[in-house]
């Protein structure tokens, strides 16, 4: 198969397409509707060109070409990452036997949800992100955005694909109900709670590419596991271009972070809404939101799916490969933090199996640790004692042991009345919206930025903050 992306045919891609008529043909007639979907529920503001880049190889390095795209001409394609030579299944009751390059029957239901799931958070994105642009707080800034929204329509396509190529008549009718539902839809919703919230500002945004980017990071991490080796190549491709949205987040909430401690050193006083900052503490509430919903994701804490998806050899852990175990987990068990009615937290020994939820979302949380280490780290070096922190697991949980339960940041089961009181402080407040959204002043001029976020240390692509990241009609 061969790895060099053909861009001369109409839909891009590295998987000899064109030797697949039937399959073309019923992508070609995707291609439309997507188009379609794009124009309406694609990024509201016109623009002459955006400086995107593309992926023009799929190899170690140099895969990406930058250069200024008029953004409904942005090249969709599909991209499978190279083959690895003689790949085994690497985990469950298959572990060791060759990887399969087709679906075996008995999976084929699981699989196809499996890649339905993850297919449908892709496009939801774009419909949450889409009238940002209209409050862009710099150019650099919509440009970030533009990027992450081609890329999310591309990880549309990957699913796409995989759809048409492998699930037959069901998996075409599942490509169009990709289109079909939309975030926040009240007949036809996105299939999970956080892709039908929606990103109505931009500090909303770089939480959202922070928490909510970095959960599908550790979904496609398990994904590319897969001995389905097709979804596999697909999921190692997109977490090189999930990178980027993740760098997004976590510089734009460094910036914020950075305007607001100049802010209070300037002012000399935490209450900087007055001089047009992000407090502290709605930083923080916003942090409490994001990283619960994107919590939410990890599903149920103990889960028969998760363990039949892993022992049948669909979907495995974070780095499954690097763990030191025997990768079937069958005599295994780990203890896990429970809470309950009386108000105590317990410890209920569960099969390791039925817990990777569990451990997929440990491995997450310990992942976000490192942005709030070094968003404190900007307090610190402003000589600011407040200290950001992720609340407990169980704080405001719609999923899982800890829904139906009021638990606040700390960890304390509290009752109902206890928790409405203390609300307000903990998570954004209509009235935080409103005055964060307030901010929301586009900046379009070249090189200037909006005065609650702090411009970013580096350019895209070695290019300066001055740069026309983007070329407004
Ligand atoms: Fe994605
Ligand atoms: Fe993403």
């Amino acid at each position: 198969m061969p790895t060099n992306i053909d861009y001369d045919s109409k839909i891009p891609n590295n998987v000899a397409l064109a030797d697949d008529r039937r399959l073309q043909r019923a992508l070609e007639g995707w291609q439309p509707k997507f188009l379609n979907w794009w124009g309406e529920m694609g990024p509201e503001l016109e623009n002459q060109g955006v400086y995107l880049r593309t992926a023009v190889s799929v190899g170690r390095d140099g895969w990406a070409h930058f250069d200024h795209v008029n953004v409904p001409d942005y090249r969709w394609g599909i991209f499978l990452a190279e083959p690895t030579p003689d790949r085994r299944v690497a985990f469950g009751e298959h572990k060791g036997q060759p990887v399969w390059q087709q679906v075996p029957g008995e999976y084929r239901a699981d699989l196809q949800r499996l890649i339905v799931v993850q297919g449908d958070t892709e496009p939801a994105s774009v419909e949450q992100q889409r009238l940002l642009g209209l409050s862009a707080p710099s150019l650099y800034d919509l440009r970030n955005l533009f990027q992450v929204n081609v890329e999310e329509g591309r990880h549309l396509w990957a699913m796409v694909y995989l759809l048409h190529a492998y699930f037959g008549r069901e998996g075409r009718e599942e490509a169009e109900a990709l289109l079909y539902r939309n975030s926040g839809s009240p007949d036809s919703p996105r299939i999970l709670g956080a892709f039908n919230e929606e990103t109505a500002d931009w500090l909303a945004f770089y939480m959202f590419t922070y928490f909510t980017d970095r959960d599908g990071k550790y979904q496609l991490g398990s994904l590319k596991e897969s001995a389905f080796d097709p979804l596999s190549r697909t999921c190692s491709f997109m977490l090189k271009e999930e990178a980027h949205h993740m760098m997004v987040g976590t510089t734009g909430v460094d910036r914020v972070v950075t305007r607001s401690a100049q802010l209070i050193r300037e002012h000399d006083t935490l209450d900087i809404a007055a001089c047009g900052g992000i407090p502290l503490d709605i930083i923080q509430k916003y942090i409490n939101f994001h990283y619960t919903v994107s919590l939410d994701l990890f599903g149920s804490e103990t889960s028969t799916n998760a363990a039949n998806y892993y022992t049948a050899g669909l979907k495995g852990r974070w780095q499954e490969e690097r763990r030191k175990d025997d990768h079937r987990l069958t005599d295994d068990s780990v203890f896990m933090d429970k809470p309950e009615g009386d108000g105590t937290w317990s410890q209920e020994e569960v099969p390791t199996l039925l817990a990777l939820n569990l451990d997929l979302r440990d491995e997450y949380i310990s992942d976000c640790k490192n942005g709030v280490t070094r968003w404190n780290r900007i307090l610190e070096d402003h000589g600011i004692d407040f200290r950001l922190r992720l609340p407990h697991p169980g704080f405001n949980r719609n999923v899982g042991f800890a829904s139906g339960h009021h638990i606040t940041p700390d960890g304390t089961i509290v009752d109902e009345q206890t928790w409405e009181a203390g609300r307000h402080h903990w998570l954004p407040t209509t009235e935080d919206l409103a005055f964060v959204r307030s901010l929301m002043q586009p900046v379009y001029e070249r090189g200037k930025i909006a005065q609650w976020v702090a411009p970013p240390v580096n350019g895209i692509n070695g290019k300066p903050f001055d740069y026309e990241y983007v070329r407004l009609v």
